[in-house]
């Protein structure tokens, strides 16, 4: 593998961070000083460090899951069913899988599931203000003050008050494909997630969610050819983006 790559892959940088890391002089490979980025070298066997930091391999595996209602966003239950018992066997067989942050029982859409515990902490770290879309079925229209009171870091009850969240009407298209059927929906995006936390400010604005389903997190869109219990693997692209999504702005 070129000895830029492998850099990127064992330190979670991106490949130009590692560039520049390497030509600096900073990485030794089997103690000696590399400088040139595209050399090859053996992941398996080649020892390599970071200002005489050893790097060591730890690939970590990153799942896009299209949540079906009824599942749980745990590791265990002893009643539901969790969305780990979506996986292969295979997969089910790797330590420590993990959702990314929790949507209720009857949520559908978005779950990010990894062995990556520091992506994971800073996408649900409302410091790290990573974007998480919802559409939702509601019982009426939003109004115009329903978006400014959103927008406003509302009160939502005794124990909640929001930071500021962006509700917006559905595109046509959008409705088409989210409810077919017909109704009332809206978006809203939010940077942090506590318990039911869309539900409950739609209910502090008199409205009722009857349906909610997450469509992006981080910068990552659903994929919507993965049917309700369908996953798949992020791209490497896409998992630039969910870093890029957190790092300081
Ligand atoms: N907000 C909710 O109310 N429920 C979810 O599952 C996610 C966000």
């Amino acid at each position: 593998m070129r000895l830029d790559k492998l850099v990127a892959e064992l330190t979670g940088m991106t490949r130009s961070q590692a560039r520049d890391v390497i030509t600096k002089g900073r990485v030794c490979v089997n103690g000696d000083v590399r400088k040139t980025i595209a050399e090859q070298v053996k992941e398996d066997s080649d020892v390599l460090t970071l200002d005489g930091e050893k790097l060591t391999f730890q690939k970590f595996v990153y799942y896009m899951l299209n949540k079906p209602a009824g599942t749980v966003s745990a590791t265990k239950d002893n009643e539901a069913r969790t969305v780990l018992s979506l996986l292969s066997s295979e997969d089910k067989k790797r330590r420590n899988l993990f959702p990314v942050g929790r949507l209720d029982k009857d949520t559908e859409g978005l779950l990010l599931l990894t062995d990556d515990g520091i992506l994971s902490h800073q996408l649900i770290s409302p410091k790290k203000h990573a974007d998480k879309l919802y559409f939702a079925k509601l019982i009426r229209e939003i109004t115009e003050e329903d978006v400014k009171v959103f927008a406003s870091g509302m009160k939502v009850d005794e124990e909640l008050t929001a930071m500021p969240a962006v509700l917006r009407t559905l595109t046509e298209q959008e409705k088409e494909i989210f409810l077919p059927e017909g109704g009332c929906a809206a978006a809203v995006t939010l940077q942090e997630g506590k318990f039911h936390q869309v539900k409950r400010m739609f209910a502090a604005t008199g409205n009722e969610v009857l349906y909610l389903k997450r469509m992006a997190m981080g910068g990552v869109t659903l994929d919507e050819t993965l049917l309700p219990g369908e996953y798949r693997p992020l791209t490497e692209e896409e998992v630039q983006t969910l870093r890029d999504s957190v790092k300081e702005k």
